[in-house]
């Protein structure tokens, strides 16, 4: 999938709000990864407030690395030696004349802004204005503004100093080998197309549940909410790839703008398409208001006004503190004419795409016996725990380094995608109990009501496995 670069490699990683969150639990681990494959070779520089000294930022990062199972000390010895850190406030001249004097004969320096977006103006600003961002590349992190007006306004002020090739916005999810999967598979196999439509696909539902709560990121959260945290960036961009035409090629301005178009042409979500909820005990999470209505859990119904899924749902629904950890794709396939050979579910796609990794088929074979009638099977395409694939900010930060953004999220999706979710944003619909490890408020399910030709009133739960609860 990437494309032919001919651009120059970063020979610099400058990391904003290096003693934060992100880059304790993203960012270094990455980091080590890369230093263990021999894929880093440029000095890494951290700058945020703190009054840190370069000791306890390389205690930081060693806490972090350990981490990982297999941690080798003689790896991490030379991850430490490329660290350097600068302590200053954001907007201070003082602090950019610094890090222009680290950067050295850094000429093409990447800037990672893991930082809160109430200060991406301020860093955007002074890195212009000091010459830091000279032939420099720019990392952001979702959610790029807050809104549609918003986001419009935090690309304005980026255009201010870097160009659109130097702009990296980073939506995760487009780093996971199992969302790139799904391009791949839907692409690279002819028998799928014919049946990739509204002629054979009755629903698609999307389940991104996650068991833990607030997580210490509560005044983060307060800000966002489920539906500015993952359903408008990660649960979208899994549609685009699900519901896009065929790119002309595979290089990153062909696959944005099929994506761009999906965005565009899902009809904007009112509120009878939408259902919010939030987990009892939210309010008592540190950061968190007491009268909070922000919600931990939300249901969407979209419709994509396009001819291959006139009339096809898709439901997403994504949730803190709901019975398990897992991302799953169900693509229901219509039932079969000969409807009572197969009573229940019909066959289906199944794209699990975290913890684990599968891609499986729901297929109906003949039960044994007198009678003629089918029992479900499951044909799996990939079935694979996680391994020793790269995470996707390691994947994320390489792309960067090496100027290929074709797993990057582009400023026309951004939009698109705001405008779908916009109309929803806020207090626009109530805010439901639920209570934690449950499948979020019942009203949820009246959303999936009606999707499954009647096989099932509710959300078709992902086939359960061992383990899995
Ligand atoms: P943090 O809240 O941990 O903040 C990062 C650093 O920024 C802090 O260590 C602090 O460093 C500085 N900071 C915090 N608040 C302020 C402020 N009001 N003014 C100036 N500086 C401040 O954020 P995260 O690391 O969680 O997130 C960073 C970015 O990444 C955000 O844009 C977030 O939305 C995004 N993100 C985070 C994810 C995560 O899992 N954490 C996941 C996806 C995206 P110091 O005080 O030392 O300067
Ligand atoms: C982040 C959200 O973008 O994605 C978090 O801010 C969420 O709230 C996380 O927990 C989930 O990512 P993953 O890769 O664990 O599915």
């Amino acid at each position: 999938m990437r494309a032919m670069m001919k651009t120059p490699h970063s020979d610099a990683l400058v990391f904003f709000g290096a003693t934060g969150d992100l880059v304790y639990k993203k960012v270094f681990p990455a980091l080590y990864a890369m230093e263990r494959r021999g894929h880093l070779q440029v000095p890494v520089i951290g700058v945020a407030r703190s009054d840190w000294t370069i000791q306890k930022f390389r205690a930081r990062a060693r806490a972090s690395a350990e981490k990982d199972d297999g941690f080798d000390e003689a790896v991490f010895a030379k991850l430490s030696e490329r660290l350097r850190y600068i302590s200053g406030d954001y907007g201070a001249p003082a602090t950019h004349a610094a890090l222009r004097k680290e950067l050295g004969e850094a000429a093409h320096p990447l800037h990672f802004l893991a930082i809160p977006p109430s200060v991406f103006e301020k860093v955007v600003e002074q890195l212009g204005q000091s010459g830091c961002a000279r032939g420099a590349r720019i990392i952001l992190e979702k959610p790029f503004g807050r809104d549609l007006p918003s986001a419009q306004a935090l690309s304005a002020t980026l255009h201010t100093v870097f160009n659109e090739s130097s702009i990296f916005r980073i939506d995760h999810y487009l780093g996971k080998e199992s969302v790139q999967n799904i391009l791949v598979f839907r692409f690279a196999n002819t028998f799928l197309e014919p049946f990739w439509n509204c002629n054979y696909v009755e629903s698609v539902q999307i389940t991104m549940a996650e068991s833990i709560g607030g997580e210490g990121r509560g005044s983060f959260y307060e800000e966002s909410g489920a539906i500015r945290d993952v359903i408008q960036n990660h649960m979208l961009q899994v549609v685009g790839f699900l519901a896009m035409e065929s790119p002309t090629t595979t290089n990153q301005e062909a696959i944005r703008a099929e994506q761009a178009k999906v965005f565009r042409m899902i009809r904007p979500l009112t509120p009878e398409d939408v259902v919010r909820g939030q987990f009892r005990g939210y309010r008592q999470e540190d950061g968190v208001a007491r009268d909070s209505l922000v919600e931990t859990f939300a249901a969407a119904r979209l419709r994509i006004e396009s001819p291959r899924w006139n009339g096809v749902p898709f439901v997403i629904r994504a949730g803190k503190c709901l019975p398990t950890t897992m991302t799953e794709v169900l693509v229901m396939l219509k039932p079969p004419a000969l409807g009572n050979l197969c009573p229940g579910q019909a066959n289906y796609v199944r794209f699990r795409l975290s913890p684990d990794v599968t891609i499986a088929i729901g297929a109906r074979v003949k039960r044994p016996g007198a009678e003629l009638i089918g029992d479900s099977t499951e044909l799996k395409v990939v079935s694979h725990p996680r391994g020793d694939e790269m995470s996707a900010y390691e994947r994320l930060l390489g792309d960067a380094i090496v100027g290929d953004g074709t797993l990057f999220a582009g400023q026309d999706g951004v939009e698109a995608a705001w405008a779908v979710v916009q109309p929803v944003l806020g207090l626009v619909t109530p805010v439901h109990d639920y209570e934690p490890g449950t499948w979020g408020p019942s009203e949820a399910e009246k959303l999936a009501a009606g999707i499954c030709g009647g096989h099932s009133p509710v959300w078709l739960l992902p086939p359960v496995k061992d383990g899995d609860f």
